[in-house]
């Protein structure tokens, strides 16, 4: 399927319309996470290329274009259209310093070049699901969302999380909530959903979130709802988040730059983890096995990790409870 078509009106001369009162509307649906210190990592000057591959509100993509004013451009990805039209709106005042492209970014290898984003200064990956979409109810991510359990962050294509529900067998999602969710209950929950779906589907996010509370054992104290790993769990299977990500990274290789950055926020340890490995990897260059005296896979580093990873300042988790969760990760692009 060709995204082009009605991404193209999106490109350059975005659709306008949203102004201060639509940023402060967007401001206020999702805040941008680590936003200090997403811009300090990112550093975007006058002049650079910078992409955000998860516009989401466009928050981050914001203050990136403020940044690097007058004339740094970006180019703004996001799988969710609502997240394009809504980022459209809201940068509408940069003009042709934005491009935007609705498609989900394990193409950003081939998508970015397209654009006019073949050498790039910054990229940054900020993971997961904005609040816009948490709060929707039509789209299924939040435990008390009426409607039908659907999770896509691009609803024109792929199956449903109801559809997933409907159709994996006892085994299936058992191992589903166990990889993606690290869910100890798996079994439990994986034989409730199978059993209550013999006599009616298990559709709407209300419905999975009152079962998994009934088919696992109250705890004594809880911190957070105790469906939150099978709908984590969920969300990655039907986006295939886990996969796109380690395209979107593999993908920052080839787009950076030398001495260009690299950030990610990640929000569960699955993504972390992933992002961990893949900076160290890519740090190390030589995959030689040790016992192997002289290096022979001639690989050389390709990145520079810009430390430790990073977490929110007491300040903003007790701002934005949402951020609490959050780990960022910066890398710097070597030359070759
Ligand atoms: C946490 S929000 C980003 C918020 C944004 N940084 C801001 O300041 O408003 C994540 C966004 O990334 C999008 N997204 C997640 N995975 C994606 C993927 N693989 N490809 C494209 N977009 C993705 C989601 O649709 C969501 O809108």
């Amino acid at each position: 399927m060709d995204f082009k078509d009605p991404l193209d009106e999106m490109t350059g001369g975005i659709a306008s319309g949203g102004s201060s009162e639509g940023g402060a509307e967007v401001e206020l649906g999702h805040l941008p996470v680590m936003a200090g210190e997403v811009l300090e990592t990112l550093a975007p000057r006058p002049g650079s290329l910078q992409i955000d591959a998860t516009l989401g509100g466009a928050g981050h993509a914001e203050r990136a274009l403020e940044a690097s004013s007058p004339d740094g451009r970006l180019l703004g990805l996001d799988a969710d259209p609502a997240a394009i039209a809504r980022s459209a709106r809201r940068l509408a005042r940069f003009g042709d310093r934005v491009v935007l492209r609705q498609v989900n970014f394990e193409r950003l290898a081939e998508v970015a070049p397209a654009a006019g984003f073949g050498q790039v200064d910054g990229l940054l990956l900020d993971l997961g699901l904005s609040s816009f979409q948490l709060v929707d109810v039509e789209r299924g991510f939040g435990f008390r969302a009426g409607g039908r359990l659907d999770m896509r962050f691009d609803t024109s294509r792929g199956r449903s999380a109801a559809d997933l529900l409907a159709s994996y067998d006892q085994k299936e999602l058992t191992a589903l909530f166990s990889r993606y969710g690290e869910e100890p209950f798996s079994g439990r929950i994986a034989r409730t959903i199978v059993e209550t779906r013999s006599h009616s589907p298990v559709e709407t996010a209300e419905q999975l979130a009152a079962l998994v509370e009934r088919a696992v054992p109250a705890p004594k104290a809880r911190r957070t709802h105790p469906a939150t790993r099978v709908f984590q769990a969920l969300r990655i299977a039907v986006n295939d988040e886990l996969g796109a990500l380690e395209a979107g990274l593999a993908a920052s290789l080839v787009l950076l730059r030398p001495g260009g950055r690299l950030v990610v926020l990640s929000y569960h340890s699955l993504e972390d983890r992933i992002v961990k490995r893949f900076i160290a990897a890519e740090q190390r260059g030589c995959v030689c096995p040790p016992e192997v005296p002289v290096c022979v896979c001639g690989r050389s580093p390709k990145l520079r990790s810009l430390g430790k990873s990073r977490t929110p300042s007491d300040e903003e988790v007790a701002a934005n409870p949402r951020s609490r969760s959050a780990r960022l990760r910066g890398a710097e692009r070597l030359a070759a």
